[in-house]
């Protein structure tokens, strides 16, 4: 059973989003470094935050979003959030069992979404996200992280899944615990 938000809970994100967290989106957003033709996936993407900027930036150069999330609230919101761009789809569910074309991706951007999924979920999360990457093409992940050990599991699990290692690092992302960005390529 996916997790429902409160409406509270829902109308804080959707403020958050559009004012005090909107830099910190903004800035995941640049390292994807877009041009704008991409496809992108973006895995979790609640209320749209993340997402918006994307489709703004995709609809420049007739790039295509994809929205994955578990929940129908958020789904909805993101709906909502994002209603006025036509470059865009969502699907609403687990990823291994969405029809979602495998190889289709440039990008899948994860922005705070894996420590909402039990760690018994992540190997087939993550077998699921590499196969929609095309060959060549990149994952981003911010996490929140209790140690690095946690960060290392995540890597190795994408790894196994035939991805390799960009990058790891540490970043500052106000009110979170430890946050780490990290980059993996199909
Ligand atoms: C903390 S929110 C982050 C939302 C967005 N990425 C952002 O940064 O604003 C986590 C989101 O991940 C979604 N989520 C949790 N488990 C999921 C799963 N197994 N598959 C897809 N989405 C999931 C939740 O429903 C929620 O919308």
């Amino acid at each position: 059973m996916a997790y429902e938000p409160p409406q509270l809970e829902v109308y804080i994100n959707q403020f958050a989003a559009k004012t005090f967290a909107k830099p910190y989106h903004r800035e995941f957003v640049n390292i994807l470094n877009l041009k704008g033709h991409e496809r992108v996936l973006d895995y979790g993407s609640g209320a749209g935050g993340p997402a918006s900027l994307i489709a703004k930036t995709l609809k420049k150069g007739n790039g295509f979003l994809t929205c994955v999330d578990i929940s129908q609230r958020w789904m909805d919101c993101a709906k909502k959030m994002l209603s006025k761009y036509e470059n865009v789809d969502f699907y609403l569910g687990h990823i291994a069992k969405l029809d979602i074309k495998d190889n289709s991706y440039d990008i899948v951007g994860i922005h705070f979404v894996i420590h909402d999924i039990p760690a018994e979920s992540w190997p087939e999360v993550t077998s699921s996200l590499a196969s929609k990457l095309k060959t060549g093409g990149l994952l981003y992940m911010r996490e929140p992280v209790s140690d690095i050990q946690q960060a290392e599991n995540m890597m190795s699990l994408f790894e196994r899944a035939g991805m390799q290692r960009v990058y790891v690092k540490d970043v500052k992302v106000p009110l979170s615990s430890r946050t780490i960005e990290m980059c993996m390529k199909k």
